[in-house]
């Protein structure tokens, strides 16, 4: 009972305290907010952007100085700026930078080159307002990281159960995939018809492992083009192994695209041992990992991270792959798998849809998603895997047909 009485007490009294800081913070924030406003007003209408007027890149260069060309002069949204500050381009230096991701595209130099030429009262004003910009984004991370509770790996929004409809689909394969040893989701794009084809002909060419029975699926959203979306059920018809969700082909979605890996591989694919995820620009080697999934001391393997082991990745806030506080309220996302490479066994699969279903999917980076939060949240516990020659990630560009190829060629005896 003492125990008991005490435990909540001790619970009580940081709660008190919490939503002390808390509203003195919103407090603080009000008022900060009321005198910038102020600070706005007293600058003319028309030395005013909203931030959007002048691409953010541009900015920067000496050529964004010519204020005629870049300032929309008639646009007087300024205030605006001031509200969103979850969704507007950061300058804060919080990019994802763990040691391994390879996500970190955004260069940040050219983001603090801000400086001020003397004499220049217009270009002054304009980087009070980015200052504003900045500290009305602080804010809101103070916000988010006192309202979420320390001791736990991610934020309350994905811990707690929420329902999320399944997905649905626009094309599904006839390729059997039941009773495999693996089945084989490749994350691949609307457009990239031919890269699918010198996938089957080359590494998911299966007659090339008959001692395992293997099944290839390829994972695409729709297109807004009837074209591409004609030729994409041609190919579906033809191929028999193309997932189409009904999700926008887009990298904002990749997280869609994931899942409904996921979920064909729980729903239709029964009694099927191992799943595996890969890239549509990485060339797995199958008898390796097929090696590596069937050696008994490597039946405990919860989820093997065949690529990279990201650890310490913090939640970038601008460019490509920017996540809002309010929809990440953490600074750092958990241990994940790289999306590249990444096998779970059917059970762990299974668990992890089923903890999709019962999760926010908004987080746009697909990886730290699925192997970090949804991972997480499911209890499974990731591994690395030393061989990196399981999974061998080529470069994604106008020659990686011939890439594949090369590497295909390599692995024939
Ligand atoms: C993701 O897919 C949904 C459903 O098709 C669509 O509404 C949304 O616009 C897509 N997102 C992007 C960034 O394309
Ligand atoms: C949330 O959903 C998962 C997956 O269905 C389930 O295992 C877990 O018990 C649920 N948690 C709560 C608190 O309902």
């Amino acid at each position: 009972m003492g125990e008991e009485r005490k435990r909540r007490r001790r619970k009580k009294g940081p709660g008190r305290i919490e939503s002390l800081v808390r509203n003195f913070l919103a407090f603080f924030g009000f008022c900060f907010i009321v005198f910038n406003l102020f600070l706005v007003s007293k600058i003319k209408p028309s030395s005013l952007d909203d931030g959007k007027a002048i691409p953010h890149k541009e900015k920067r260069t000496p050529r964004a100085f010519n204020f005629e060309v870049d300032i929309d002069f008639h646009d007087k949204s300024a205030p605006r700026v001031l509200k969103s500050t979850t969704s507007s381009t950061s300058t804060t230096s919080t990019t994802l930078s763990s040691e391994t991701s390879s996500k970190e595209s955004e260069p940040e130099s050219e983001e603090k080159k801000a400086e001020v030429i003397p004499g220049n009262p217009l270009l002054a004003q304009l980087q009070k307002k980015e200052g504003v910009v900045q500290t009305a984004q602080l804010i809101d991370r103070v916000r988010y990281l006192i309202a979420e509770n320390p001791d736990e790996s991610i934020p309350k929004r994905y811990a707690d159960n929420t329902t999320v409809p399944d997905l649905e689909f626009m094309i599904t394969p006839e390729v059997d995939c039941v009773r495999k040893d693996l089945v084989i989701f490749v994350k691949s794009r609307v457009e990239s018809s031919g890269l699918r084809e010198i996938i089957r002909n080359t590494w998911a060419h299966t007659h090339a492992i008959e001692k395992w029975s293997i099944a290839t699926i390829f994972l695409v959203g729709k297109s807004d083009s009837k074209y591409l979306n004609k030729n994409l059920q041609n190919e579906g018809r033809d191929k028999q192994d193309l997932l189409v969700g009904d999700y926008l082909d887009a990298y904002q979605n990749l997280t869609s695209k994931s899942i409904s890996g996921l979920q064909w591989f729980a729903n239709e694919c029964t009694d099927s041992r191992n799943y595996l995820s890969v890239d549509d620009d990485v060339f797995p080697d199958l008898p390796l990992i097929l090696g590596f999934l069937n050696k008994a001391e490597n039946s405990q393997v919860e989820l093997a991270c065949l690529y990279n082991y990201v650890q310490h990745a913090r939640v970038t806030r601008k460019g490509k792959w920017q996540t809002s506080w309010e929809s990440y309220g953490k600074e750092f996302y958990p241990v994940y798998c790289e999306g590249a490479c990444f096998s779970m066994p059917r059970w762990a699969a299974v668990k992890l849809f089923k903890n999709a279903q019962v999760t926010y999917r908004d987080a746009p980076v697909d990886d730290a998603y699925l192997t970090g939060v949804l991972r997480e949240k499911a209890g499974l516990i990731p591994k690395q895997v030393q061989n990196k020659r399981m999974c061998k990630h080529l470069v994604n560009d106008d020659e990686i047909i011939q890439k594949l190829r090369a590497e295909w060629a390599q692995h024939q005896p």
